[in-house]
């Protein structure tokens, strides 16, 4: 089958991704275990924004580090890319900095492209979010409903009891009432201690032996969730959450216009979309990246939403060619 060159480019592109998160999760991994998440987490950025200088792109970071007076790179409005089609781009170098000082589960490096204006600009601010896999009724689950209305819903549609499912939350005392009210009505909960961009994605993988996702985390993560879900099929729900005034204020002035608007995960990842993550430490998703002496191995995921082509790929690098990688 011969390919239209767009989807050539397409198709080279979701590869180049792909190093892209290896070079940061590789660059993260000399950091694992030793305490020092800032570290970890900048050479994760460091590498990733090196990585990016050889994408044929040009991208426009929307999903970044923060605004350019608070981080030198990646920044929102950061151009990134050598040239080629105008992108939108999601960055989370390091998705799990915590887990990764402390050398816990499921830290990635993640990455997710959509066509220029294809990404809500979520400010670093909160967001509620509600996320189920693929192959639901559409508009199954609602994040205006309580969670013993979703989790009835899902059952019913899944043909099993309350009692089958299991809901992943971010352990935080903020989610006291969430999870006594999933207890209530009778689910299983795993608690997670950071990263819900795995704990989402885990939702539409049927062997990870998650249901659902509830909870507020960071609303930048919510995009690459959305973006990841938009690929693997699933469906998912956000709204910002304010902490006071100043943030309402960023918000409006980031373009959004109505502060409580529950998006849906088209609305955060609209159109062509492609995502990517090399496991930094391992999980159920992915391996963590594997060292030794004079090479390392990585192991990422990579998908477009026009294919919903999965595709994993274990990467075997050499410090002695790759030696930026090496200490
Ligand atoms: P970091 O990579 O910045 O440590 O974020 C990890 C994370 O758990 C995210 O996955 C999640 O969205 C957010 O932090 C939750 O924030 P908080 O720790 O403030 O509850």
């Amino acid at each position: 089958m011969n390919a239209t060159p767009e989807a050539q480019t397409d198709r080279n592109l979701a590869l180049e991704l792909v190093r892209v998160t290896e070079a940061a999760a590789l660059a993260a991994s000399r950091w694992m275990g030793r305490g020092k998440k800032n570290e970890a987490d900048g050479a994760a950025v460091e590498a990733m924004r090196r990585a990016f200088d050889a994408v044929a792109i040009s991208g426009t970071v929307v999903i970044g580090e923060g605004e350019m007076d608070e981080a030198p790179m990646l920044y929102i409005g950061e151009k990134v890319g050598h040239g080629g089609p105008a992108m939108d781009i999601a960055v989370d170098p390091l998705e799990g900095t915590t887990i990764t000082a402390k050398g816990g589960p499921n830290a990635l490096a993640t990455v997710a492209l959509a066509e220029a204006g294809g990404f809500l600009h979520a400010p670093d601010i909160y967001m509620d979010k509600i996320a189920v896999g693929g192959g639901l009724p559409p508009g199954l689950v609602d994040l205006q409903a309580s969670p013993g209305e979703n989790l009835r819903n899902l059952a019913r549609a899944k043909n099993r009891d309350v009692s089958d499912l299991v809901v992943c939350i971010l352990e935080r005392e903020r989610h006291a009432e969430i999870i006594a009210k999933c207890r209530e009505a009778g689910a299983r909960i795993m608690l997670i201690s950071d990263g819900d961009v795995a704990g989402v994605i885990a939702t539409a993988q049927p062997d990870s032996g998650i249901d659902i996702y509830l909870g507020s985390g960071g609303a930048p993560e919510g995009v690459l969730a959305a973006a990841a879900l938009r690929c693997i099929g699933g469906q998912m729900q956000g709204r910002l959450l304010y902490e006071n005034d100043a943030q309402r204020e960023r918000t409006r002035g980031m373009g959004i216009a109505d502060p409580s608007h529950v998006y849906t995960c088209e609305e955060m990842a609209k159109g062509n979309v492609m995502f990517a993550a090399t496991g930094v430490t391992g999980g159920p998703m992915l391996r963590g990246v594997r060292r030794f002496g004079e090479g390392a191995i990585t192991h990422s995921l990579v998908m477009r939403s026009k294919s919903g082509t999965v595709r994993y790929v274990e990467a075997h690098h050499n410090f002695k060619t790759k030696t930026w990688a090496a200490n």
